[in-house]
């Protein structure tokens, strides 16, 4: 029995990188996006996989996709909600409330949406693994925009909620949530010059972090693997954190001296 999952957001990033690690392990692959040229090409490399063309804040088209995934398959065993902008940035007095519409659809109503049609095969099935991508923006403030740290936080949420439900049908529900990785996202375009811009900000990343460099895609994807796969069949409602030790706290050559400098056992 082939395995399949559905990657959202897969033609980039994360979502890429996953949906390599999902076809490495064995699963046929479908690779769900908006951007299509990348989304076919990625698809094809990998071989089994397919390309299918996604908008993740409708979910007639969410609905049709997954349709098309029982036509092909009658299975859908890992569903990952990756696809996710930054969305609206700056200053909470001047927040255009069409653009928190347009963040909001995309970073957190279109895992609402997934998981939705996902439970509707899952259920009868009984199993499945979903997989959604949070952000350490999620768990506290300070790592992006207000808009896209609220949004996170939901998806944190939501994956613990519905995973209280889920559970009683042998499917898991999980986060993750990547510190900074390399990706397109930081830089505002998706075509070749994301590269380029991404070095500044990888010189940032370095003096901020206890492992001082930005994660890659394959660090988060390698997360994914696991969380889809029966090696984490204990795993469900949490929200694994990613990120170079980020979240630990202050880092240690920024901590007081004296925590440093007492040891008992030199006297
Ligand atoms: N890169 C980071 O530092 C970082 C940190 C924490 C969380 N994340 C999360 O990881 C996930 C993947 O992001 P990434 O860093 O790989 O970024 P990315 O820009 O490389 O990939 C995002 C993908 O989502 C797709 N997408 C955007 N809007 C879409 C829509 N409406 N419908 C379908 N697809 C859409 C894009 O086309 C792109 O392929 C996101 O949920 C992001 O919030 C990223």
């Amino acid at each position: 029995m082939t395995r399949v999952a559905f990657v959202t957001g897969a033609a980039s990033g994360i979502g890429a990188a996953s949906a390599r690690l999902l076809a490495r392990d064995g699963f046929f692959v479908y690779l769900a996006d908006i951007q299509v040229d990348a989304g076919q090409a990625l698809a094809a490399e990998l071989g089994e996989a397919a390309f299918l063309p996604l908008d993740v804040r409708h979910e007639d088209q969410f609905e049709a996709a997954l349709g098309e995934v029982m036509q092909r398959h009658g299975r859908l065993d890992c569903l990952a909600n990756n696809a996710a902008i930054v969305g609206v940035l700056g200053p909470i007095a001047t927040l255009p409330l069409e653009q928190y519409d347009l963040s909001h659809s995309i970073i957190q109503r279109s895992v609402v949406i997934g998981t939705k049609h996902a439970a509707r095969i899952m259920q009868p099935q009984g199993s499945g693994a979903i997989v959604n991508i949070a952000s350490v923006a999620g768990l506290t403030g300070g790592f992006s925009p207000h808009v896209y740290a609220a949004c996170k936080a939901a998806v944190v949420n939501f994956t613990e909620s519905v995973a209280l439900e889920l559970a009683e049908d042998g499917i898991r529900v999980n986060a993750i949530c990547p510190g900074n990785v390399a990706t397109p996202i930081h830089t505002g375009v998706t075509d070749e010059r994301w590269k380029a811009r991404l070095e500044k900000i990888r010189a940032a990343a370095v003096d901020d972090q206890p492992i001082p460099r930005m994660g890659e895609p394959e660090e988060i994807a390698e997360a994914v693997a696991w969380l889809a796969s029966d090696k984490a069949s204990y795993v469900t409602g949490h929200a694994l954190v990613v990120d170079g030790g980020l979240m630990a706290g202050r880092l240690w050559r920024k901590q007081p001296s004296f925590f440093k400098e007492y040891h008992p056992a030199r006297g």
